[in-house]
């Protein structure tokens, strides 16, 4: 097959790389030209991404994957054609399908008749329909004759791309019936996973909403439950493992937040659209307030944070990827600045110049003489540091680490719904 995946990022490159891995003719479609230079160099932009730089050089190397800055023209011969351009949300709340839409005005330009064209951008359910698919009728492509229009969410966890995409079956679903068929034989054909076909491209929008907006309301479950031992001085890691060995409990872990494209992202899809969404607002509002909470919480344990030094390390969204997009280590260095903390911050995964345009002041080494250290990303180069010389006391902001090996090193642990140790 021929393929094109337009949007060359951190799900499109893995998933170009996976097709020709699988014997397809690919080509990967970007804006960003030092990203379409770098892929035909065979270099991997995506450092963190595991099995990425070895498959990327080998698939350029046998010729079956290219990357191309003029979609227009890219997609001029190819079968199917992938959407992974990322879609973000507005100041007020609403999705951004600017650079989405720009993508799909390129195809509808450019692309052979029959095509079939895959989204994989997660949505507002109804946005292939109502805001996508009138850009190729507007091209003079009517759906279900000229073009085959489907929807297909990735469903994949960042740093495991390669490997969830032979795990996971994809989810597909058509504009109308012709298209929702053809895309279930391309997955089956082009991945060889299992495929899970529904009705309607919105059946499977909002499937992908509901993935996202599970776990984020899980987080808020399993925050408000951490409140609550909070106040009881209760370990809501011995709490959940009991509560979890009942068949139907699946509690999450709390912390101070959730960041990313994806999970605070996708309630907001839901909340924009019509129907139950106030569940979901109140999720966000939950876990939104966490980085707050737990500021305050130390306030309680240490007095008066003026003036005090403190330490966030790991600064990225989540452990071991070098994604800082929403991430929550921003809000709570707002919370320790605003009780007059200063705060510096540590991130093996990016440069000083990224640390310093995220506003925040890079630590010097040895990291150490801090009152407080906030591991907000536990990368994996955080693993036996010597806690106690870099601040006596330690918040696990996410309920990452072991808490003996913390208090080994000296210092006092505090976990989000774990009680501090005693001094
Ligand atoms: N990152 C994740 O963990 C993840 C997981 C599951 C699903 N997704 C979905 O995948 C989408 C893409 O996420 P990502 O992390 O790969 O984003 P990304 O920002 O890493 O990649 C998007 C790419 O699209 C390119 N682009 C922007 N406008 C373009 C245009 N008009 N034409 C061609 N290319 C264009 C950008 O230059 C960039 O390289 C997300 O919006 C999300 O719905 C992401």
């Amino acid at each position: 097959m021929n393929i094109a995946v337009v949007g060359a990022g951190r799900i499109g490159l893995p998933l170009a790389c996976a097709f020709a891995e699988r014997g397809h003719d690919v080509v990967a479609c970007d804006v960003n030209d030092e990203r379409v230079a770098m892929i035909n160099r065979g270099e991997n932009p995506i450092p963190d991404e595991e099995g990425l730089a070895e498959l990327l050089a080998k698939m350029v190397g046998t010729g079956r994957l290219r990357a191309a800055r003029d979609t227009r023209s890219a997609v001029a011969d190819r079968e199917t054609v992938l959407f992974a351009v990322a879609v973000d949300i507005d100041p007020d709340g609403r999705a951004d399908l600017a650079n989405l839409l720009s993508a799909a005005d390129d195809v509808a330009a450019g692309v052979q008749a029959g095509a079939l064209c895959i989204f994989d951008t997660t949505l507002p359910v109804g946005t292939t329909r109502a805001t996508i698919g009138p850009r190729f009728e507007a091209a003079g492509k009517a759906i279900g004759r000229d073009v085959f229009v489907a929807f297909s969410p990735e469903r994949l966890f960042m740093g495991r791309v390669l490997q969830d995409l032979k795990r996971y079956p994809s989810v597909v679903g058509g504009l109308e019936e012709e298209s929702g068929r053809r895309a279930a034989t391309f997955y089956a054909e082009a991945l060889g996973n299992d495929v899970i076909q529904l009705q309607s491209a919105e059946a499977a929008e909002l499937s992908k909403l509901a993935e996202g907006v599970y776990r984020d309301l899980n987080i808020a479950l399993a925050n408000e439950l951490a409140r609550v031992a909070d106040l009881h001085g209760v370990d809501i890691s011995e709490v959940t493992r009991a509560a979890n060995s009942q068949p139907f409990c699946h509690l999450h872990v709390p912390g101070t937040g959730v960041g990313g494209h994806c999970i605070p992202v996708y309630p907001r899809f839901l909340v924009q659209g019509e129907g139950p969404s106030d569940l979901a607002a109140l999720g966000r509002q939950v876990n939104d307030d966490m980085p707050a909470y737990a500021v305050r919480r130390l306030g309680e344990l240490v007095g008066d944070l003026a003036g005090k030094r403190v330490l966030i390390l790991g600064l990225t969204f989540r452990p071991n990827v070098a994604v800082t997009h929403h991430t929550n280590a921003l809000d709570l260095k707002q919370e320790f600045e605003a009780r007059g903390a200063s705060v510096a911050g540590h991130d093996p995964l990016l440069t000083a110049a990224g640390s310093t345009s995220l506003g925040f002041q890079p630590a010097s080494e040895p990291l150490e003489g801090y009152d407080i250290a906030v591991v907000h990303a536990y990368h994996r180069e955080y693993a036996g540091l010597p806690w106690g010389k870099i601040a006596p006391l330690v918040l696990d902001a996410r309920n990452a680490m072991d808490r003996d090996e913390v208090e080994a090193t000296g210092a006092r642990y505090l976990g989000i719904g774990r009680p501090v140790t005693p001094a």
